[in-house]
């Protein structure tokens, strides 16, 4: 069958390389895609929220599958559209994503189903939040209810700081229509691992543990980032306490779906703190995290395109989702200026210098510039690695990372680091 693959990043460019293995796999169309990903697949000159324009180029080519990669399209509705038109798109419909598109929705739908998060508040006005700083303990956690492409988020240390993020948000509206709405929510310190799963509407399916570095600078210092670098599996993630999580977060979280006659299909992904033993909610996105994905797809042993037909199709309780025994590691290569601002057009040295068969190099946003690979974004190249162990996972990516040099590059070094 032919598939279409919707957005432009690393996590798209994993899915791909997934997707090329499958044997119902034909020819794969990416919109829009990058210079990576040009390499494996057709790239097609449409924006992921153009949902008008990708339904018809689907209807044209007879697209067996969508994929879709980023949470914009889903809370817009992309997914009831393809449906409505007689076409196959993997993901939630546009009622399910309200879990990545309101923050106040999940905590609300976690509250009812006395699913383990953290203590919250919503507030409406700037005046209301402001009434409750004095209720919180501090560090205290404030949130933009809507989309903020990973930018809503501030832990605030003290009063002052809670104060003045509201202030930006709910008066600035630095977030636009996203600070409407905000979630003052209670600090919690642990350690975070992501539980992503897939879902077909009745049953849902963990995937392996992976852990997400999202801070910008080794020792997770520096500002929020969307994922520096990932490893899977999570040694913290041991069976008992995979069971735990399954048992006391996910299987309430898909009665809860149930129970409330939510539908949901495609990937969830819970953001999880483990806190003195005990796994608590953080977050919902209603899609593959990047760059969880590009770590999972690297591990995921059975046949994607088959996993995701079973979620479109109800058929998932009797489909396998095997993992392959080794460990991936995954080192994030980003433009100068990343987060605040990212770098475009500069050209990337030494691609072509990486031969280890156990290295894969995926592009995150790339384009050609006279002939040559070069930066278009913040984040800028994935580069994962499969190995027996963590550690030795982790030596090959950094020695293939010290291979590619492009100007003002940044990139963790303490990635996958695990003796800290
Ligand atoms: P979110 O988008 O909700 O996952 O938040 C982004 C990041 O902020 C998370 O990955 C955590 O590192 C941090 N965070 C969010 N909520 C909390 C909380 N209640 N306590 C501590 N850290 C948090
Ligand atoms: N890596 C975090 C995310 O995809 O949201």
């Amino acid at each position: 069958m032919n598939i279409l693959v919707v957005g432009s990043g690393g996590r798209e460019h994993a899915l791909i390389e997934k997707i090329r293995e499958s044997e119902l796999c034909e020819k794969i169309y990416c919109a829009p895609g990058n210079a990576g990903i040009a390499q494996v697949a057709e790239c097609l000159d449409i924006q992921p929220t153009d949902i008008e324009a990708l339904c018809n180029f689907a209807k044209e080519k007879q697209i067996g599958l969508t994929v879709i990669g980023p949470e914009a399209p889903l809370v817009e509705g992309i997914v009831d559209k393809f449906e409505s038109e007689g076409l196959k798109a993997f993901g939630p419909s546009k009622d399910a994503a309200r879990f990545e598109g309101s923050k106040a929705y999940t905590k609300k739908f976690l509250q009812k189903h006395n699913i383990p998060t953290a203590q919250y508040k919503e507030v409406h006005t700037f005046e209301e939040a402001v009434s409750y700083l004095d209720k919180f303990t501090y560090p205290l956690v404030v949130k933009a209810d809507g989309l903020a492409a990973g930018k809503g988020v501030f832990i605030c240390p003290t009063k002052d700081d809670a104060y003045k993020a509201l202030d930006d948000v709910m008066n600035k509206k630095t977030l636009g229509d996203s600070g409407d709405v905000v979630v003052l929510e209670e600090y919690l310190d642990g350690v975070e691992t992501s539980a992503l799963c897939f879902v077909d509407g009745q049953t849902l399916i963990p995937m392996t543990s992976s852990k997400d570095y999202k801070r910008i600078f080794d020792n997770d210092m520096g500002d929020n980032t969307g994922g520096m670098g990932t490893y899977s599996p999570n040694p913290l993630v041991d069976e008992a306490m995979a069971e735990k999580i399954e048992k006391t977060v996910l299987a309430p979280i898909m009665k809860g779906f149930l129970d409330d006659g939510i539908v949901y299909k495609g990937v969830l992904y819970v953001g999880l703190m483990i806190c003195d033993g005990v796994p608590k909610v953080l977050e919902f996105n209603v899609r593959f995290g990047d760059p969880e994905t590009q770590v999972l797809m690297l591990r995921l042993e059975t046949d994607l395109v088959k996993i995701m037909l079973s979620c479109c199709d109800g058929f998932l309780s009797r489909q396998e989702v095997k993992w392959k025994e080794g460990c991936a590691v995954c080192v994030v290569m980003a433009s100068g200026g990343y987060p605040a601002s990212s770098e475009k057009g500069v050209v990337i040295n030494g691609l072509d210098s990486v031969f280890d068969e156990n290295i894969k190099i995926l592009h995150a946003a790339t384009k050609i510039v006279d002939g040559k690979f070069a930066t278009n974004g913040g984040r800028v190249l994935n580069i994962c690695a499969l190995s027996d162990t963590i550690e030795n996972a982790r030596q090959s990516a950094y020695k293939a990372v010290e291979k590619i040099t492009f100007d003002r590059m940044q990139y963790r070094s303490d990635i996958a680091k695990l003796d800290k």
